[in-house]
């Protein structure tokens, strides 16, 4: 019992568990933006995740009979939230005030930092952020290297 915990939480930390297997790349290639789903990346700090009366807009009617579906439509049923996990993020420990909105006005492309969700499932960690992998890209570009402005 003990190791089968072991092996959960090993494979936890390279991939979050979520309630529901969200695939990106079925939903891109219906033609959705990544900005339909994660509304404030280009004006606020967080990107944000959709609610789920987002994923009701289609699935009232599109895609019922999958089961995949049907929990989601099961979670707007009683009006829950989906309790996806997150993914990308930092320890509280480390203070990080990381924005998305002035990485969007400097034309940084999602896949720098997230590498290539549309093609992907479930999101995964695919680029790893440090303090020294935002600092490289700030040297180069010419963006800030103060303290202050990355931590609280
Ligand atoms: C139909 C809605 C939808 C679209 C379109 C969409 N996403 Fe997502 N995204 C989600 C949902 C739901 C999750 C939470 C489930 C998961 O993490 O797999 C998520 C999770 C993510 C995460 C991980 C968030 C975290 O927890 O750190 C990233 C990064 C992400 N999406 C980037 C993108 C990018 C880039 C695009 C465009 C190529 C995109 N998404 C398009 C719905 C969407
Ligand atoms: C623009 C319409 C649209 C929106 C919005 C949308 N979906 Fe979908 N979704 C679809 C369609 C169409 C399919 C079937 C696609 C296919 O089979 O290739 C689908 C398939 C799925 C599947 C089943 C995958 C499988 O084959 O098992 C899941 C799970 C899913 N969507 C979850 C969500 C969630 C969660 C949201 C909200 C974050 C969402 N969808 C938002 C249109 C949408
Ligand atoms: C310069 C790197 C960078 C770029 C560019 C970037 N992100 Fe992020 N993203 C991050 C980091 C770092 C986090 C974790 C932030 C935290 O936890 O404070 C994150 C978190 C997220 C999350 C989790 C939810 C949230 O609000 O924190 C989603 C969804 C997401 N990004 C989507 C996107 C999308 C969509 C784009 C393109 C429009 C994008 N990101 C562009 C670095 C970036
Ligand atoms: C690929 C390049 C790149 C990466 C990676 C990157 N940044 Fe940036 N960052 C920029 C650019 C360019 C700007 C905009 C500079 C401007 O507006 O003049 C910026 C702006 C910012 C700002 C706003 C600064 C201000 O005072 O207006 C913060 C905060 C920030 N980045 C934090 C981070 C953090 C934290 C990370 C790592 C998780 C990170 N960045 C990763 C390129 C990057
Ligand atoms: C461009 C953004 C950026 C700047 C500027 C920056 N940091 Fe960081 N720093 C980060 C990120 C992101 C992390 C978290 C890295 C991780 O989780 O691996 C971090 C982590 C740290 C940690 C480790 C915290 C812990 O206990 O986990 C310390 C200490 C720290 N930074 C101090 C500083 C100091 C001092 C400065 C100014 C000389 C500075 N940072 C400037 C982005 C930045």
């Amino acid at each position: 019992m003990k190791g089968k915990w072991l092996i959960i939480l090993c494979a936890a930390a390279a991939v979050a568990r979520q309630p529901i297997l969200f695939p990106h790349n079925r939903h891109v290639a219906l033609g959705l933006a990544c900005l339909d789903c994660h509304s404030t990346a280009d004006t606020r700090a967080a990107a944000s995740l959709p609610s789920v009366r987002k994923c009701m807009l289609c699935h009232e009617k599109l895609a019922t009979e999958k089961p995949g579906v049907q929990r989601v439509r099961e979670y707007a049923a009683r009006k829950t939230e989906i309790p996806w996990e997150r993914v990308y993020g930092f320890e509280p420990a480390a203070l990080v005030k990381f924005r998305h909105a002035p990485h969007y006005r400097a034309k940084i492309d999602c896949t720098t930092c997230h590498g290539d969700v549309a093609k992907a499932t479930v999101a995964e960690r695919a680029v790893k952020h440090t303090m020294g992998t935002c600092l490289d890209c700030h040297r180069q570009r010419n963006a800030t290297e103060d303290c202050a402005s990355c931590h609280y």
